[in-house]
């Protein structure tokens, strides 16, 4: 019990039994090393600062306050405001080659943390299953367990989750009477592992869930950050019937401070997402709303993706390059090769556990995120793999984390006696 100011309350006896379930994720204590002197971070996932575009969203602020004025600075609709909600539907119609976006199929939201757990609230009963990726997004096994649900893992390769084995298990559940809800993806430039779902298997997924009616989750916040080649169509542009929740967000494309971003699906799940968003914070900021539809009637949008493309590919390509400088000689480690995103997901030698191996990074002054915190159940998860993020640090950071990251592998080497 934890004594506040002298008092002392039992707040334990005050919990649901679902908060009392409910821990902090494991790969918080990584980031107390984030900003810790000398140390440098490839663990987060944060966008760089150094390329916020600060004049922009100065002057897109201010032309949207002078054309909408208190509207700008009032509580607005649970779904979203009117002109943004109208801009977004044409978006996603004529961009994304979206093929129902009618009025009750999107809504805005406080970014694609708070989709996931409307959705996680509006579809799961606790035991309820929801396929994930293996590896997959720690938030998005965040937003489901604390809806208790159950998960079934899929492994991924270089085109994505493996559709054959996605396929089996739908159907042994299907035998067994299971409540499968809903397939979570991240399909282009996945969190962590960097890989891309090929078309087909982007094709297939869609005739999966129609047959097994199942929602997928297509969470897709990377899309637009390609830095080799084209952007591949969303699973949502395979989608006729509407059984795709597509989600994306501004975090990554414009400034994660505004929180924004907007879900598209079926209207029946959607106005129930709108529901218990209505329960969570009523709305999202009109400001921040009226603010980024100015930012992109300017043009702003499109200009913006180009300076992020150059600027993280570059980045990318320092670390794929020194990756192969400091690990190319040692058999059993490969990474994945990713052509957009923030993460390069690395793969050690089977005898390898990176968890084990943090605190060597530590002393050698580099931190990543261990692979097996991205796993359902990390305990079943692969030991020997870790994520990396190039998006943060420079391209000189970059290459001497990696540097380190191969002392830290030697210094851990020699104390397993390999
Ligand atoms: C795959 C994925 N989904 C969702 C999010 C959540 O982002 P936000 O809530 O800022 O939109 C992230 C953030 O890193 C992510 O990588």
């Amino acid at each position: 019990m934890t004594k506040v100011n002298g008092f002392i309350l039992n707040a334990q006896k005050l919990l649901s039994s679902r908060a009392r379930t409910l821990n902090p994720s494991a790969i918080r204590e990584i980031f107390k090393y984030t900003g810790v002197g000398g140390i440098i971070s490839l663990a987060g996932g944060y966008p760089d600062p150094n390329l916020f575009p600060y004049d922009k969203v100065k002057e897109s602020v201010n032309a949207a306050l002078d054309k909408y004025g208190p509207k700008m600075l009032q509580y607005s609709s649970t779904q979203g405001v009117p002109e943004f909600l109208d801009y977004l539907r044409w978006f996603m119609r004529e961009r994304e080659g979206c093929h129902h976006c009618d009025e009750e199929a999107l809504m805005v939201v406080s970014a694609s943390q708070q989709a996931l757990s409307l959705l996680a609230q509006v579809l799961i009963d606790p035991g309820d299953i929801v396929i994930v990726e293996e590896p997959t997004y720690v938030g998005g096994l965040v937003a489901f367990r604390a809806m208790q649900a159950r998960f079934v893992g899929v492994p991924l390769d270089e085109d994505g989750i493996r559709i054959d084995i996605l396929e089996q298990k739908l159907r042994k559940h299907r035998a067994k009477g299971d409540p499968v809800k809903a397939i979570y993806t991240i399909p282009t430039f996945h969190n962590p592992a960097g890989y891309t779902m090929s078309i087909d298997r982007r094709r297939r997924l869609v005739e999966l869930a129609q047959e097994y009616n199942v929602l997928i989750i297509e969470d897709d916040p990377y899309g637009y950050l390609v830095y080799e080649g084209e952007r591949p169509p969303t699973v949502k542009s395979f989608d006729t019937g509407a059984v795709v929740i597509y989600l994306t967000t501004f975090s990554k494309t414009l400034i994660p401070g505004y929180r924004l971003g907007f879900a598209v699906g079926h209207p029946d799940i959607i106005r129930k997402m709108v529901v218990a968003k209505q329960a969570a914070d009523l709305c999202t900021s009109a400001f921040v709303q009226y603010a980024t539809l100015e930012y992109m009637q300017r043009g702003y949008f499109d200009e913006h993706i180009a300076k992020l493309r150059e600027a993280y590919g570059q980045k990318l390509q320092a670390m794929l390059q020194s990756l192969e400088h400091h690990f190319s000689d040692i058999e059993g480690v490969v990474w994945s090769k990713p052509k957009g995103g923030f993460f390069v997901w690395m793969t050690l030698p089977e005898w390898v556990d990176t968890y084990e191996m943090f605190k060597y990074a530590v002393d050698a002054g580099v931190v990543y995120v261990y692979g097996s915190a991205f796993y359902p159940y990390p305990e079943l998860g692969k030991r020997n793999t870790l994520r990396l993020n190039f998006s943060l640090p420079t391209p000189e950071q970059i290459e001497e984390g990696i540097k380190r990251l191969r002392q830290a592998y030697e210094r851990y080497k020699a104390d397993k006696g390999r």
